[in-house]
């Protein structure tokens, strides 16, 4: 299995767990970090709506709770018309700990269907570097 495999594999799987009795939308994702490690996180969504997690944030978390700091490739799945791309939020949260060129795949439970980066997805952020004077 190809390393992109790997990654859809750990999303498809983890949208299985998703929590979203509400929307009905189930998103899994996947972070693979440079040391070849997967992180995955689904949805978790709650009866306070406003306090809902997004599955990149879980997938972040996870990824932070192991001691990894950085992002080499991210892929979510949902079934979705169009194809899934991160809310404004998880784009900024995602962005801290990669790079303008790391690659975010978006998914459908058959497959991936588009690929693009971080920058194309959050162009001219505010990130790390913005606090240097
Ligand atoms: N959601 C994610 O987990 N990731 C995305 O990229 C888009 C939206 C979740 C939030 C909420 O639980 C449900 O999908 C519907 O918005």
């Amino acid at each position: 299995m190809d390393a992109l495999d790997a990654l859809f594999e750990a999303a498809v799987t983890v949208r299985h767990k998703a929590y979203a009795p509400y929307s009905g939308f189930a998103v899994g994702a996947a972070i693979r970090t440079p040391s070849g490690a997967i992180f995955a996180g689904a949805n978790v969504e709650n009866a306070a709506y406003p306090v809902g997690l997004c599955a990149e944030a879980a997938a972040l978390g996870a990824m932070i709770a192991a001691g990894e700091r950085e992002i080499a490739e991210i892929l979510i799945v949902a079934e979705s018309g169009d194809a899934i791309m991160p809310c404004g939020a998880c784009r900024q949260r995602l962005f801290e700990f990669a790079r303008p060129a790391t690659k975010l795949h978006s998914a459908l439970p058959a497959g991936v269907t588009t690929s693009l980066t971080l920058a194309e997805l959050l162009p001219r952020a505010f990130g790390p570097n913005s606090l240097r004077s």
